[in-house]
Order: structure tokens, then C-alpha cells, then sequence
């Protein structure tokens, strides 16, 4: 076969009865045929059937469902089951869903003895990874597959205390003592409580707030193969347990190229603005970066040409939020200034640089009472229901371990002297 002008000869594939139609990308799956890839890591050979992902159309969809849809009708608990179970639930089901969700929210007192000897200033990611991970001790059902009926609860379990932990580190920060789950809230609002309720006052939650965050959650809820959830697939290959790949996840997400990104966001659009708020002088100042030293944070998006249809959400919601809450943050109005100049200049035409999703979300978590260092944890409590579902996905297709291909480009056979 003979492939860019070079010969290959591949072992015989079989079943292929007309010989013209060969198609390559079965032949790399038959053959071992691999090109250099380096940013997908040979994640193209995962099949899913979760999210569906249209990178030059701007199309975003869980299970078949618009991400439009979905982020303006549904409950984030909805969509978590919708995206790990493949349907939208029944009412009944979504009932049994959220009660037993309820049920699993408070975390084991022992590990909030692991909680304590961290450090008041630990970063609430390396917290939460670090108690994830602790809870494959604490359920050693979730060990080696040797208890497969317990997957449910392992998968609602993490549902429930991934909210309650993540607060438990803001309340560290702040100095005040941990807020125990209310169960008869919903899931946002019962995070919201946990986050921002005081021993001293009555505390209500907001239902602008709560809704927003409901929205924030569903749009971070899957998007297919990226680093974090491939990286949950991979642990995962392993047959390692539920936990230890969802912690994995966890740290993948954490690096500022990926869920940290928004957090930067944020640093760099407070910059600008104690520089005077100048948004031409700072998009010239991207399109010479290499001069400049600076990088425009939120924009553009390695598989979205043409825009990310979460960010369109993500503006019009950064909007409504901070009109509602009576917010008037001056970083919203540098950042729309930011995006007009960018979409009007040639340079970020040409590349098909557009906001993603990470440019907005950090605004409405401020406008929320949200801390900087916690937007990444929110990017984890949204994110999760999808991680459960490719990891589940990846377990139930029976998934070999993953073992990605490399290109050897080191030293040929070299002699050993002795010195
Ligand atoms: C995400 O939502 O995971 C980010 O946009 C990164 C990605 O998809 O690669």
C-alpha cells in the first residue's frame, strides 16, 4: 500500500474482499499503523457513546441532547443521570435518584481527621484529589472489581460527597467551622448552604444563585475526550477502582491548561484591569506574545473552530446573573470589550480564536461569592457525573488497558565501554 508517496507492506487484513477499498484508518486498527498525534495520545481509537462533540459547527450534545436544552431546562442531577445512565430519568427514577443521593452527602468523620492535618492555605484541589482518593480506603469494595454490584453506590457516593468536601476547604480558608449537609435542600443549594451558611445567622439561599449554579454544572458536565476524562479511561483500563480514577481526573483538571484555566482568566482580567482597563493595548499585546510575554487566557479551544457554544451560554448568563444579584463588576464589562476587539481583528479571524468556555464562568462564580481557588473544585463537581460515565462506559465495553503507542526517536544500538 502505498501511503504520502511512501510504500507499506501490512500483513494480510482479512475480510477485506475488494482490495480498492481499503480503508486506512481500519488498517492502522488491524495493522499497528500509527502516526505522530501528540496532543491526542491515540485517544482517537476511544468509542463513545456519551457526548457528541462538532468542533467546526459549534455542537454540543449529551446523549443526543442539546447543551442549549439542557443548561435552560434540566437539573444538574438530571443531566448527571442522563449522561451515566444514557436516558433522561422517569420521575420516579429521578426521585430514587436524588434520595439516594441525599443519603450518601455526609463524609465519614475519620477522614475529616485526614482533612485536619492539612495546611489552612492547601489548595482545595490537591485536598480533594487527596480525599477521593483516601475514600478507596475507606469502600475497599471498590477494590479489583471484586464487588461489581456495589459500583452503584461507589458512583452515587461520590456524587453526594464531592460537594460537601469541597466545601469543607473554603470553610478552612475563611476559619469557620464545617457546615454538615441539609438534605431536604437540592443539590446546588445544599452546596450552597455547606459553602456560605454561618453558625450565627439564618441563612437562605438565593435562587438566582442556586440556578445559576445549576447551569454552570450542566455545561461542564461532559465534553468527550479531553485530558482529565481520558485520563480517568486510562486509570481506569487498569481496573483500577471508581476512586482512584476519578482522583486521577481530578489532578488532570487541576493544571492551568485545563480547569485551572478560568482561575487565570480571572488573575489576567484583574491585570488589565489595574492597568487602566486598556483592552486594544492587551490584544495587540496577544498577537505579539512572544515579544510581549503575555497570553490572552480563555480563548480559543483545541477542537472548537468556530466558537464554543458553552461560552455564548456561559456570556448571556454572566449577564442575566450579575443584573439579577445587583452585581456590577467591572471585569465583565473588560472582558465582552476583550472579546469584541479580538472578534473584530484579523489575527484572531484568521486563527478562529474565540472565548471558550473558561472566559466567562470565572465572573459568575466571583458574582456567586465563589473564591478564585475553588473554581477549579466547581469545574470538578460539574465534571464528574461525566468521568463516572466514561469510566462506567469504558468498564461495561470491556476496554483492554490502555497503553498509548509511542514514536522511538532516541539513539539506535549503542556499544557499552566501561569507563
Ligand atoms: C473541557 O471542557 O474539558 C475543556 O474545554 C477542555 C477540552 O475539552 O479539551
Amino acid at each position: 500500500l502505498s501511503i504520502d508517496g511512501k510504500s507499506y507492506q501490512f500483513p494480510v487484513v482479512t475480510g477485506t474482499e475488494d482490495e480498492s477499498a481499503i480503508d486506512i484508518s481500519n488498517l492502522r486498527d488491524q495493522t499497528g499503523f500509527i502516526t505522530l498525534d501528540k496532543g491526542y495520545k491515540n485517544t482517537g481509537a476511544t468509542q463513545s457513546a456519551i457526548t457528541f462533540l462538532d468542533g467546526e459547527q459549534g455542537i454540543l450534545r449529551y446523549r443526543g441532547y442539546s447543551i442549549e436544552d439542557l443548561a435552560d431546562k434540566a437539573s444538574f442531577l438530571e443531566v448527571a443521570y442522563l449522561l451515566i445512565y444514557g436516558e433522561l430519568p422517569s420521575q420516579q427514577q429521578y426521585q430514587d435518584f436524588e434520595h439516594a443521593v441525599r443519603t450518601h452527602t455526609i463524609v465519614n468523620e475519620d477522614m475529616r481527621k485526614i482533612f485536619e492535618g492539612f495546611p489552612i492555605n492547601a489548595h482545595p484541589m490537591g485536598v480533594l484529589s487527596s480525599l477521593v482518593s483516601a475514600m478507596s480506603a475507606f469502600y475497599p469494595d471498590s477494590y479489583n472489581d471484586k464487588a461489581p454490584d456495589k459500583t452503584e453506590t461507589h458512583i452515587i457516593r461520590l456524587l453526594a460527597k464531592l460537594p460537601t468536601i469541597a466545601t469543607w476547604s473554603y470553610k478552612k480558608s475563611q476559619g469557620h467551622p464545617i457546615n454538615y449537609p441539609k438534605n431536604n435542600l437540592d443539590y446546588c443549594s445544599n452546596f450552597l448552604h455547606m459553602m456560605f451558611a454561618l453558625p450565627v445567622e439564618e441563612y437562605t439561599v438565593d435562587p438566582v444563585v442556586a440556578d445559576a449554579l445549576n447551569k454552570l454544572l450542566i455545561l461542564h458536565a461532559d465534553h468527550e475526550q479531553n485530558c482529565s476524562t481520558s485520563t480517568v479511561r486510562l486509570v481506569g483500563s487498569s481496573r483500577a477502582n471508581i476512586y482512584s480514577s476519578i482522583s486521577a481526573g481530578i489532578n488532570a483538571l487541576w493544571g492551568p491548561l485545563h480547569g485551572g484555566a478560568n482561575q487565570e482568566v480571572i488573575e489576567m482580567l484583574e491585570d488589565i484591569k489595574a492597568d487602566g482597563g486598556d483592552v486594544k493595548k492587551y490584544i495587540d499585546m496577544a498577537k505579539n506574545a512572544k515579544t510581549s510575554g503575555f497570553r490572552l487566557f480563555g480563548f480559543g479551544h483545541r477542537v472548537y473552530k468556530n466558537f464554543d457554544p458553552r461560552a455564548k451560554i456561559i456570556k448571556k448568563a454572566a449577564d442575566d446573573v450579575l443584573s439579577k444579584l445587583g452585581v456590577n463588576d467591572p471585569i465583565l464589562e473588560i472582558a465582552k470589550g476583550l472579546e469584541e476587539a479580538a472578534l473584530n481583528d484579523e489575527y484572531f479571524i484568521a486563527r478562529k480564536l474565540y472565548p471558550n468556555v473558561d472566559f466567562y464562568s470565572g465572573i459568575i462564580y466571583r458574582a456567586l461569592g465563589i473564591p478564585t481557588n475553588m473554581f477549579t473544585v466547581m469545574f470538578a463537581i460539574g465534571r464528574l457525573p461525566g468521568w463516572i460515565a466514561q469510566w462506567k462506559e469504558m468498564r461495561e465495553q470491556k476496554e483492554p488497558i490502555g497503553r498509548p503507542r509511542q514514536v522511538y526517536v532516541g539513539a539506535q544500538l549503542r556499544e557499552f565501554v566501561a569507563m
